[in-house]
């Protein structure tokens, strides 16, 4: 499994601080941010990856990361996201890098307490497909800023809506994905959403349609720094607290 890690977007939510800086390098406790996604994914034996990212900060990440090795990363692999479309845009600019093979992306301001480990090797035993991770939300005024999923009680979704005025379920669907080859298909035959971006939740229920999709619920805690200042530094003081992405 090949790992795609998404580290693009205006961070409009972080402005004024973004404007200085891509988000995913914005220090969480003693590391840029991205560093966390990418230790998540190589402490669960991904270990060729490819970043996408845009902006005009975009070269920082080589200075951080060069060609990966320090950070336990096999192949390193680049790509560069002209505008902001989206993070379904933003996949799709890893093809090239990932067919043949099945993909774990993660968006690089999500950060997990525990391992990834378990979710690859669930994807990993699915015939076909993709999967998602949940994780318990409870404020509904949270809820409403994430894609939501709902859930039929037996183990399906039925399912995601995106930033929902009324959620379906206390489940976030998080910022980690697994998918099979037929990824590749369905991103050319998206549309914009009303604010303009190709949608992941779009490619999640393309999968539900079809009667593919499964999921995980994540244990401990999981962030999306990039929702909020508060978030930002709700993850900053979990992370400093207690620590992420233990074995
Ligand atoms: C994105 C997804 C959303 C998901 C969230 C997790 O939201 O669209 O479904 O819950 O990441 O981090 P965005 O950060 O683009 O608002």
């Amino acid at each position: 499994m090949k790992g795609v890690i998404l580290a693009g977007g205006t961070g409009s939510r972080l402005h004024p601080l973004t404007r200085i800086t891509n988000k995913h390098l914005l220090p969480i406790h003693d590391r840029p941010m991205v560093n966390f996604a990418i230790e998540a994914l190589v402490n669960a034996g991904i270990d060729e990856l490819m970043l996408v990212t845009g902006g005009t900060h975009a070269g920082e990440f080589f200075r951080l990361l060069g060609n990966g090795h320090e950070h336990g990363i096999d192949r390193l692999f680049y790509a560069y996201q002209e505008e902001a479309g989206g993070i379904a845009e933003a996949l799709g600019l890893a093809e090239r890098f990932g067919a043949g093979d099945r993909i774990c992306v993660m968006l690089a301001d999500n950060v997990l307490e525990s391992s990834l480990r378990p979710a690859v090797e669930n994807f990993s035993a699915q015939e076909r497909g993709a999967r998602i991770l949940l994780s318990p939300v409870e404020e509904v005024e949270h809820l409403q800023h994430l894609g939501v999923p709902e859930l039929n009680g037996d183990g399906r979704v039925i399912r995601i809506v995106e930033k929902p005025s009324d959620p379906p379920s206390k489940f976030a669907v998080t910022g980690i994905y697994f998918y099979d080859e037929s990824v590749w298909d369905v991103i050319p035959t998206l549309k914009p959403s009303g604010r303009g971006e190709l949608e992941i939740t779009d490619v999640n229920n393309w999968y539900v349609d079809q009667g593919a999709m499964q999921y995980d619920v994540l244990e401990g805690f999981w962030g999306d720094a990039g929702e909020s200042i508060d978030a930002y530094y709700a993850v900053n003081d979990f992370v400093r607290a207690h620590g992420v992405n233990k074995p």
